[in-house]
């Protein structure tokens, strides 16, 4: 972690412990950090997932990458810096929301493995669930799919650096999930995620 920039300042500790929010949350919560593709069908999943949480009177909330670079990232761009930083300040959000007891689902494509470890060891170092889903799909699949004409703007040259097509991603080597959407249909990958959530004990106080 970076140090802060700040001087003077102090770190305020508050009353409540983190039993006490679970108890009152009703669950743990935790980060489920969805890492794929554009088009992989991150977003897809995501929102599926959230609906049923919801159903089921659990308290979830999405951060979406394209949703964030409207807002509290609207001040960043695709370069390498960019994207580590973008993942920087989605980690510490997701943090604060999973420290709040919700099931938070970030979906962004995070293409490089040290941004994602960051985000993970941000978690462990406070005592939080962090679970990483590769959202798996094959190239050819995202661009055959290519829900918003990007990957066919890039391969005419009219987007720069654009995600598997001139620039990279690192496919995640330890994810807690790894989903082939290409082969499962958006509620299996949801009842994948939802045992995931299950098995490690998230969804209870
Ligand atoms: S990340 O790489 O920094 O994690 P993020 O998930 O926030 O990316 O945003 C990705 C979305 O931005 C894509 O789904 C796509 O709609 C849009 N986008 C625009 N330009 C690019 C680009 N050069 N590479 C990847 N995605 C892009």
């Amino acid at each position: 972690m970076t140090p802060s920039k700040a001087t003077n300042i102090t770190w305020h500790d508050g009353t409540v412990s983190p039993e006490e929010r679970h108890k009152t949350m009703g669950q743990k919560g935790g980060t489920l950090w969805l890492t794929g593709l554009s088009a992989s069908g991150k977003s897809t999943i995501a929102v599926a997932l959230e609906q049923v949480l919801l159903q089921r009177g659990k308290h979830a909330y999405r951060l979406d990458g394209d949703n964030i670079r409207h807002g509290l990232n609207n001040n960043l761009g695709f370069s390498a810096e960019d994207r580590a930083e973008n993942i920087r300040r989605i980690g510490e959000v997701a943090k604060l929301f999973t420290e709040a007891g919700i099931v938070t689902i970030a979906s962004f494509i995070s293409p490089y493995t040290a941004d994602r470890d960051n985000a993970r060891r941000m978690h462990a170092d406070a005592g939080l669930a962090f679970l990483e889903v590769f959202v798996d799909c094959p190239l050819e699949e995202a661009e055959r799919r290519d829900p918003k004409g990007l990957y066919k703007k890039a391969r005419a040259g009219e987007i720069k650096g654009f995600t598997g097509i001139d620039d990279p991603y690192e496919a995640p080597a330890n994810a807690e999930l790894h989903l082939h959407t290409d082969q499962l249909s958006v509620a299996e990958s949801v009842e994948a995620m939802l045992e995931l959530l299950e098995k490690k004990d998230l969804l209870s106080a």
